[in-house]
Formats: structure tokens, C-alpha cells, sequence
């Protein structure tokens, strides 16, 4: 089965074929970064606009790479929550125009489920072996930060989450403190690797502590005082010390929880995935401690960790296969508790304004 994925909850407007096997036949692409960068954050108004601008061509070139184009293509899968509901629509709306003018099953994805099973995309015959059920899966990216045991895809848990900031969200907020412009995380990566994690004292939050779940809104505040008590104009290095000491604490309360959650549920396998699953503060890390732990660590490319619609056709073609069809009455939602996938069908139907029938003959 091919199926067409569509994905525009936030600042990328993305369109991707992929078949059921998770092989990536297309994967577009189109980010905002540049548009969002002058404000420091994603303008949810700014973000719809440009999907506008952005879903057909994004859409057309996927597409395009398919042998047969169109007429080849089986389903449409689109990712109808959490995220901006305005940037959703944009998404949403194109992918009902498909499905209603080529007669196809159009399933909603939820974009966290479609991070949790990223790491079966195969993009070359080169890729490592995917994981084998059940795993557990550390979702680090700008928007959520939690732990979940990946049993099916249709069986999925949430183990904890983030009491407050998302983890990238913090990494954001801290280069911006220091000046380094968005998104902050590559480049407080990158100066962490220069620094000396001992020199500046900041808390590790939650560490220790039993519960599954993390708070990074207290170190970020405290990166914050330290810089606003500091009344010498800072120099690279020292930023570097501030950054190396920032980061060590955030992965390693992530890496530490991780662990914890795999040695609960007796689940000896690790996924990794989001935009911060590209650090490599995070990523060293957890390999460390996962050969001392005999937990084998699945790290996907960094295309598949980032926001993608090769991961809502993947996630979505998992529901396609058990028969499951939303049809044009999907409707959109902006946050929703994690679920599993037949619980995803239902809260589509819940969210679902009426079912529109189909127009025969079109
Ligand atoms: O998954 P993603 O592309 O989009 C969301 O769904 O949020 O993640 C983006 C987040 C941003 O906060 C960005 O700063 C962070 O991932 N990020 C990083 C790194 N690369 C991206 N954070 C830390 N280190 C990195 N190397
Ligand atoms: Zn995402």
C-alpha cells in the first residue's frame, strides 16, 4: 500500500509517500525557520499563512517522484492533532481534497504517535534493523518531552512527560537568553561541546526522584538568573561553560528517566526520538548508558527525528492496514491526552463535526 502523508502542525509544511513496509519512496520537506527566526518562536498566525503558501507545491513534488504519480498513490494520511489548529487546517483541508477527489480512505494521525514509530522508516537499504515490540520511547522535541512503552501500533503508553517545558523548548529559550537566535538547541549543542560542565552550578530537576515525568522550566529559569547577575559583558567560553552545564543536566535527568522506565516495564530497548534526539550530548550519553545497562538504543537519522510526513504515512498506513477510515468529517484538535491508535480512531470520531457522506460519482 502507498499512502500519502501530510503534515503542517507547526512550522514545517511537510508531504511524503511511504509504503506500509515503512520504505520512504518521497519525503518533502518546506521549513520556516527563516520565517519564525526574527521573532524567537513560531507565530502560529505567520505558520498558516505559509502552509497556504506551501502545501500544494510541497505536496505536488512528493508526489512527482512516484512512479505513476496520483494514480499510484492509495490512501492519504495527515496529521490532524496536537498542534497550531490554524496550521492543522491547512493540512487537513488538502488532504480531504485528495481523498475526495481521487475516492480514497484518509485517516487523521496523531504527530506524537507518528514520532513513536519513526524509527521503522527505511530510507536506504543501508538503515539499521527497527526495534522489536515492546519498546520504550524517549519523544524529546520542541513541543513534548515524554516516556511511553510502545507495545503495538495500535498499544502505545505514556509513562510520564514533561511537567511543564518541552526539553528543545528549553534549549530554545536558553540560547536566547544567551543571544544565540532560533532554534537554539544545534547551537547550544554545539557550544556545549566547547565548555566545562563543573563551572557553573545548576540544578538537575526531578533527579533522583521516582516519577517518570521532567521539569525543565526551573533550570531554564535558573540559566537565566545566572546570566541576568552576571554584569561583564560574556565571553564565548564562559557562554560555552553555561551551555556544557545546561545541557549535561537535561540529558542526563532524560537519560536516567529512559533507563528507568525500560528496567520498570523490563523492556531492554530504547528509541529515541524529536528534534532533540539530535543532540549529541543526549545521544553519547544514552549510548554510554545503555551498553552499561545491556539495553540496545535505536537512534533514527535525523530526518526522521525531526518534524516529517513520512512519519504520519507510516503511523497512518498502521491504522489503513487495520481497516480504520475517518473520512471528510476529520476534524483537528490542538492537545490530546497519548493514546493508541484504535484510541485515536475514536477520539477522531469524537472530534469529528458530522460525517460528511461522499458524493457519488466524484
Ligand atoms: O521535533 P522537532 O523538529 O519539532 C517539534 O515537533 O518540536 O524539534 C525541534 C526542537 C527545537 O526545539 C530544536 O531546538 C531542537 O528540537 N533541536 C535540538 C537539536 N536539534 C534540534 N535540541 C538540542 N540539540 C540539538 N542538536
Ligand atoms: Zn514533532
Amino acid at each position: 500500500m502507498l499512502v500519502l502523508g501530510i503534515e503542517s502542525s507547526c512550522d514545517e509544511t511537510a508531504a511524503a509517500v511511504v509504503r506500509s513496509d515503512g520504505r520512504v519512496v518521497s519525503d518533502v520537506v518546506s521549513s520556516q525557520v527563516a520565517l519564525h527566526a526574527p521573532f524567537g518562536g513560531v507565530v502560529p498566525e505567520l505558520a498558516a499563512r505559509a502552509h497556504i503558501d506551501n502545501v500544494v507545491p510541497v505536496i505536488e513534488q512528493a508526489v512527482s517522484c512516484v512512479p505513476g504519480g496520483f494514480q499510484a498513490i492509495d490512501a492519504v494520511a495527515v496529521t490532524n492533532g496536537p498542534g497550531l489548529v490554524g496550521a492543522l487546517l491547512i493540512g487537513v483541508q488538502a488532504a480531504k481534497a485528495i481523498a475526495l477527489s481521487r475516492d480514497l480512505p484518509l485517516v487523521g494521525v496523531n504527530h506524537l504517535i507518528g514520532h513513536l514509530l519513526a524509527v521503522f522508516l527505511r530510507r536506504s537499504d543501508q538503515d539499521p534493523a527497527p526495534p522489536s515490540y515492546p519498546f520504550i520511547a524517549l519523544l524529546v522535541s520542541g513541543g513534548h518531552t515524554a516516556l511511553y512503552e510502545v507495545r503495538s501500533p495500535s498499544d502505545l503508553e505514556q509513562l510520564g512527560q514533561t511537567r511543564d517545558d518541552a526539553a528543545g523548548e528549553a534549549f530554545d529559550k536558553v540560547a536566547k537568553v544567551l543571544g544565540l537566535g532560533y532554534p537554539g538547541g544545534p547551537k547550544v549543542d554545539k557550544l556545549a561541546s566547547q565548555g566545562n560542565r563543573t563551572r557553573v552550578p545548576l540544578p538537575r530537576p526531578l533527579a533522583g526522584k521516582r516519577e517518570l515525568e521532567f521539569s525543565f522550566s526551573g533550570l531554564k529559569t535558573a540559566v537565566a538568573q545566572y546570566v541576568a547577575a552576571e554584569s561583564a559583558q560574556m565571553d564565548e567560553a564562559h557562554m560555552a561553560d553555561i551551555c556544557a552545564a545546561f545541557q549535561h543536566n537535561v540529558v542526563s535527568v532524560l537519560v536516567d528517566k529512559a533507563l528507568a522506565a525500560c528496567e520498570r516495564r523490563s523492556v531492554p530497548r530504547l528509541v529515541l526520538t524529536g528534534g532533540v534526539a539530535a543532540n549529541r550530548g543526549l545521544r553519547a550519553l544514552a549510548a554510554e548508558a545503555c551498553q552499561a545497562r545491556g539495553v540496545e538504543l535505536f537512534v533514527p537519522p535525523f530526518a526522521s527525528c525531526t518534524d516529517n510526513a513520512a512519519m504520519i504515512a507510516y503511523a497512518g498506513s498502521q491504522r489503513l492496514i487495520l481497516g480504520e477510515d475517518d473520512g471528510l468529517g476529520l476534524s483537528v484538535f490542538s492537545r490530546s491526552p497519548i493514546l493508541g491508535v484504535s484510541a485515536q480512531a475514536a477520539e477522531a470520531r469524537r472530534f469529528k463535526s458530522s460525517r460528511m457522506p461522499r458524493p457519488s460519482g466524484v
